[in-house]
């Protein structure tokens, strides 16, 4: 094991543990010291889920990426490996990208990764190289293959950039043959996703492209997952620099997914539709997992890239994954519900039906709390009401708020007043479906953040919130009458 990856365990062991529980999130997994960002390689394997991440153990900023790993039986409780991989090899020295992992024939499981190292061009500028590589293991720890990296710019088809080709996704194919597929900036026309293909694991050569950007959605894409779901083959990507449309894409880094077909012939994969794969403010670079019962879940990483590094460098820990959930397609859209397992963890059912509401913002009785699954249902009681919402992690100076405004049938998350200090993205607005005002939410909590389920999952808004624990009021406003159903319950890890 190289020095670089004993001194990381070393220190994620020894300042991991100073962490307090209570100081964390109590069910969506957060680094075990210093940073996190996207999920990867994220897999079933030896009886176990298998989360590794991007990892930076020694700031809670953004720096040469490790390859951090927890492992869980259920998605929600989760425990810390030691850190799986460090940028100690000459063509990841500068770090461990993004990837992916896969259980081969013989029981070892391998992760495919990029791996980064700068180089300074002609005009003194540094750039990344990015190259794949390959190391095998047993779950816990991971060597690197003699013959990385298996796939360079030498393996691009023409245009593709060498300084942005990342974070394979590996499949396997119904012939036993493994494929990567593999985001690149085609130059002139933003990402793309390539497919490669290999008999062995080992040695890797290009295909075709699945899909291609064209600079429709942002520029360079990353992190692509696919999957065929419900009679539709999903790709999932995320975008970088997007520019807004209407309610659906934000300014910034966003994930979507296009739902299409792949043909038995040759594969091509058309297109029928693309959308935003959450409306929030933090969520990006998704993965799935199929469990051994056969759900499709996702699990994203739950912040913005334009937000995630103006914190203080003293905060411990920094970024979070959001809750795993459950995909189907419904009505051409893509479904997300909380794993169902979450609702082993309520407890304190509190209900209250057909509360009105008229012009006035009130609190209902045992409804409060900061780890809390609440759901909701609202319906207008004789003219359709102008605004409903719900305040939370609130107390006499702060609170977040989910409000809903019928007439234009726009759902608003809004943190202003969360405590943040600093002049960033505190809202986003989606449009959602309802029928004449009658709208149904689920709100999970997990001490800071909020993700908003709308319809039974047909759209999500994730965002995280800093706010101190000791605001934990909730209370419900209405401009209008409101007829509201409330179920909620305390989450107990
Ligand atoms: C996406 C991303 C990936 C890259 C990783 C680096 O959030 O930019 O494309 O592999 O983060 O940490």
């Amino acid at each position: 094991m190289s020095q670089i990856l004993q001194n990381a365990r070393a220190y994620e062991s020894l300042h991991g543990s100073d962490i307090a529980p209570e100081q964390r999130p109590a069910f969506h997994l957060s680094p075990w010291i210093g940073w996190m960002n996207d999920p990867n390689g994220f897999s079933w394997y030896g009886g176990q889920y298998h989360m590794f991440f991007q990892y930076h153990p020694y700031d809670s900023h953004w720096g040469p990426m490790h390859w951090g790993h927890a492992v869980s039986r259920d998605l929600l409780h989760w425990e810390y490996l030691p850190c799986a991989l460090a940028p100690d090899m000459p063509y990841d020295k500068d770090g461990c990208f993004s990837g992916s992992a896969i259980e081969l024939p013989d029981g070892r499981q391998m992760l495919m990764y990029t791996g980064v190292r700068h180089e300074t061009d002609a005009n003194g500028q540094v750039r990344e190289i990015q190259t794949q590589n390959l190391a095998f293991g047993d779950g816990v720890n991971y060597e690197k293959y003699a013959g990385n990296p298996v796939l360079t710019e030498a393996d691009l088809p023409e245009g593709g950039s060498r300084y942005d080709f990342r974070d394979p996704k590996l499949l396997q194919a119904p012939d036993g043959s493994y494929l990567a597929l593999i985001a690149n900036d085609q130059q002139g026309e933003g990402g793309r996703i390539l497919v490669f293909r290999s008999e062995d694991a080992l040695h890797w050569s290009y295909v075709a492209p699945l899909a291609s950007n064209r600079n429709r959605l942002g520029l360079m894409w990353e992190c692509p997952d696919f999957f065929r779901l419900d009679g539709y083959d999903v790709l999932l990507a995320s975008a970088q620099d997007m520019l807004p449309k209407d309610f659906e894409y934000h300014n910034g880094n966003g994930s979507f997914y296009l739902l299409g077909h792949c043909s038995d012939t040759d594969g091509a994969y058309t297109v029928e539709s693309d959308h935003a794969a959450d409306y929030g403010i933090d969520f990006y670079a998704p993965q799935t997992v199929l469990t051994p019962d056969g759900r499709r879940v996702m699990i994203g990483w739950m912040q913005n890239w334009d937000t995630c590094n103006l914190h203080t460098r003293w905060v411990p820990w920094f970024g979070q994954m959001s809750l795993p959930r459950e995909l189907s397609v419904r009505d051409g859209v893509l479904c997300q519900q909380p794993l169902r397992e979450l609702e082993l963890m309520r407890t304190d059912e509190v209900r209250h039906e057909d509360v009105l509401i008229r012009d006035e913002e009130i609190r209902l009785p045992g409804v409060s709390g900061r780890t809390v699954d609440l759901e909701l249902e609202i319906e207008p009681v004789g003219p359709v009401y102008s605004r409903f919402a719900i305040r939370f992690a609130k107390n006499g100076l702060y609170q977040t708020t989910v409000s809903f405004r019928p007439h234009e049938s726009v759902l608003k998350i809004d943190r202003k007043f969360s405590g943040s200090r600093r002049a960033i993205i505190h809202q986003r607005r989606a449009k959602v479906r309802h029928e004449g005002g009658r709208l149904k939410l689920r709100l999970i909590l997990d001490r800071y953040s909020a993700e908003v389920f709308v319809n039974d999952g047909e759209q999500v808004l994730s965002a995280t919130v800093s706010t101190d624990l000791s605001a934990k009021d909730i209370s419900f406003y209405a401009d209008g009458e409101v007829r509201l159903k409330a179920v909620k319950y305390t989450l107990q890890a």
